[in-house]
């Protein structure tokens, strides 16, 4: 649905009908997919400029437009990614398209079962969880509809990298534009997208801003997505507009 949704090629029928049935209630998802890719963008440049060097990326989506290995990499060649994600077409395709990449995968787990995430055979080839990881949990968190899995999964992943990792986050948030969360929520749910009790899958500012505990923020702190360290020139769009928000948080 992002792929269609940012212009790209790779997506299937089902993805396209589900998206536009989200288009019809908010038209303004493509540019907060832009702006969110953007900030991925952002941080992924931050956090090699911070000396990280690996990469999992958590409900990675279609490793397309501006992935995390080719932002990391271009800045340093070395650079390892992990892509993770629980939806075995999403993964396939992923595979198929880092054929002929080296220092990344792709694997099928789990963002609900976080210590067999990284235990992944393929993720431990790939990276050294003795040393320091960027963790990329970019519009995923919202998809877990109960509020202390999410929750408790972000505690986990905190606990389980060693000092100086970085959780990169972002998550919609329902201050914004009540109504219209609350009908994609919905819809999301209608469709299967989000899976799981008959829940609200998005949360509250101050609901998302508690997992950032326990972390050192980057300036500066935790902002509507495109007001993160924005690039000379943006934003182009007014922050308040993207009703998400993200934040990069350093293990102390
Ligand atoms: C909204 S998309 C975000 C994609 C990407 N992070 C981005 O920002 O472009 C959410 C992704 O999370 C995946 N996902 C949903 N639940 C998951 C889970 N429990 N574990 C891992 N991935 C999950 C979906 O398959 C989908 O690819």
């Amino acid at each position: 649905m992002l792929d269609y949704m940012l212009g790209g090629k790779d997506h299937f029928a089902a993805d396209r009908a589900a998206a536009d049935r989200a288009l019809a209630l908010a038209p303004e998802l493509p540019m907060m997919a832009r702006e969110s890719r953007k900030f991925l963008n952002r941080a992924v440049r931050f956090l090699v400029g911070a000396g990280i060097r690996q990469f999992v990326d958590i409900g990675c989506g279609l490793p397309t437009q501006s992935p995390v290995h080719e932002v990391a990499q271009a800045a340093a060649p070395d650079a390892r990614v992990v892509y993770v994600d629980n939806d075995p077409l999403v993964v396939n395709h992923a595979q198929a398209l880092l054929t002929h990449t080296a220092r990344t995968a792709a694997i099928h787990a789990d963002l609900r079962e976080p210590d067999e995430l990284l235990a992944h055979p393929r993720l431990t080839d790939l990276i050294d969880l003795g040393r320091p990881v960027g963790v990329v949990l970019v519009g995923v968190l919202g998809v877990i509809p109960e509020d202390d899995v999410a929750r408790s999964v972000v505690d986990r992943l905190r606990r389980a990298v060693v000092p100086g990792s970085h959780l990169v986050m972002t998550q919609a948030i329902s201050d914004v534009r009540p109504e219209v969360t609350e009908q994609l929520s919905a819809l999301y749910q209608d469709e299967q997208i989000v899976r799981g009790s008959r829940r609200r899958n998005v949360r509250t500012r101050a609901e998302v801003e508690t997992y950032f505990e326990g972390l050192e923020l980057a300036e500066p702190g935790i902002v509507h997505v495109p007001a993160w360290r924005p690039d000379p020139g943006e934003p182009s769009v007014d922050p308040r507009d993207v009703w998400a928000i993200a934040g990069v948080g350093r293990k102390p």
